[in-house]
């Protein structure tokens, strides 16, 4: 069996780590492709809960390789102590590889996003503030450290004082902050380097031959679509490619080997962070949506901006991920509506548009058409299969999938472990 892609098709947040976790069982390699420790999975197993914010989901699986790929940017202050916290809890964190290619997020790349955010002022992207677009750049400057560099000292110090002797001159000069010294950080990073050792692999190579032996690779994206830095509302996105095309160059696995994409979609629609949300509640109802589906985000602590469901976003999201099927979590918070809006197609400057603009300034402008399907009143949570959902449940689901252009394969009803139908099986 070959990888199959799993990817947040709106704005992040969609309940990725559930889908895994309901992979968990037939999936023998979980890999994190891109993004750092900006992400956020719960994963709910019994009566324990689990926030993972660098590791992937398959770790809490006792049978499954857990991957950081070279498309990862680790803090690893951040990765060693998510290890030391699962292992605290009885959890075997021994399989996870880690590829010697993913940079390295230093305490610079942490000041300089923090600083330059404060300095955009109202224009801020509102960045998890973890030091993501900072290491992302040096490395496409080509100035980034990476993992393999940890354990040549003399390497490690040439390049941790050639990064320094711009980023101080910014923080000095610029920013009016105070230079950090090359020692300190060339100290703490050596002090990592017999820590990380034990996990470091030749991530592409061990990946080719699961494949070859015809193992399931799970590529798991942190963020969503719309975050994504070629895709998504940019400026508003983070610094990596969640999207599916990401996972290939993050991985190093090539497009032939990628079976299914899969598109985790909420049934309704949350942002994290600054730029435009064109079905944004700013009342009850969004204050609603907020309460039911505790939507606080895992990294940062912030509330999530909350909507009704963008059918305009999906379709787009199918499109440039090329969507086999689509995971549609969360369907319990939107029980108890009457009436539930769906945003169909955009009004731009007057007229009806389809398809995601590409233009930025008319993504501003879009004002949703909705149409307003009958709500159900009944809990859903116990619900096994699609024909135990209410009715008007039913043609919800079925609507957007037919907005949304791939079937929609699972759905969510409830936040445990179980609490998913499963319509079509993933494998
Ligand atoms: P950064 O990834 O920290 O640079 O933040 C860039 C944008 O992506 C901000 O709007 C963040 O709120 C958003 N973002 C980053 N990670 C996540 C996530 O896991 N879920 C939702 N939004 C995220």
């Amino acid at each position: 069996m070959p990888a199959l892609v799993l990817v947040g098709a709106q704005w992040g947040d969609e309940g990725k780590g559930k889908a895994t976790d309901l992979l968990g069982g037939s999936v023998d390699y979980v890999v994190r492709y891109q993004g750092g420790n900006n992400a956020g999975h719960t994963v709910v197993i019994g009566d324990q809960k689990y926030a993972l914010h660098l590791l992937p989901s398959g770790i809490l699986s006792p049978n499954v390789v857990p991957v950081i790929g070279n498309g990862v940017v680790i803090d690893p202050g951040v990765l060693l102590s998510e290890l030391k916290g699962l292992d605290e809890r009885g959890i075997d964190t021994s399989k996870l590889l880690i590829s010697g290619n993913a940079h390295l997020i230093t305490p610079y790349h942490r000041t300089l996003d923090k600083v330059t955010e404060r300095f955009l002022g109202k224009r801020r992207i509102g960045t998890t503030g973890r030091g993501i677009g900072p290491a992302y750049a040096d490395k496409i400057n080509r100035v980034g450290i990476r993992v393999q560099d940890l354990f040549d000292e003399s390497i490690l110090r040439q390049k941790i004082e050639a990064a320094l002797h711009d980023k101080n001159q910014l923080l000095v000069k610029l920013y009016n902050r105070r230079a950090i010294p090359a020692e300190l950080v060339l100290e703490e990073y050596l002090g990592y380097a017999d820590k990380i050792k034990p996990y470091l692999a030749d991530t592409t190579l061990v990946l080719d031959e699961a494949l070859k032996a015809n193992k399931v690779v799970l590529l798991e994206g942190g963020q969503g679509t719309l975050l994504d830095v070629d895709h998504g509302t940019y400026p508003f996105v983070t610094s990596s490619n969640p999207t599916s095309g990401g996972a290939c160059t993050g991985s190093g696995i090539g497009p032939t080997k990628i079976d299914r994409v899969i598109g985790i979609l909420k049934a309704y629609t949350t942002r994290v962070g600054s730029g435009p949300f064109p079905t944004e509640l700013l009342d009850a109802d969004g204050d609603a949506l907020r309460r039911i589906g505790g939507e606080r985000g895992v990294t940062t602590g912030r509330d999530r901006r909350c909507g009704w469901f963008d059918a305009v976003i999906a379709r787009y999201a199918t499109r440039v991920n090329g969507l086999t099927d689509f995971f549609l979590t969360k369907l319990d918070v939107l029980t108890g509506w009457e009436q539930i809006p769906v945003c169909v197609a955009y009004e731009i400057d007057g007229q009806r548009v389809e398809e995601l603009p590409y233009n930025q300034s008319d993504f501003h402008h879009a004002k949703p058409i909705y149409e307003n399907l009958p709500g159900w009143s009944e809990d859903i949570s116990k619900a096994k299969t699609f024909a135990e959902l209410p009715k008007n449940a039913q043609a919800y689901v079925k609507a957007l999938e037919e907005m949304s252009g791939a079937p929609i394969s699972a759905i969510g009803v409830g936040p445990g472990r179980t609490e998913t139908i499963e319509i079509n099986s993933f494998l």
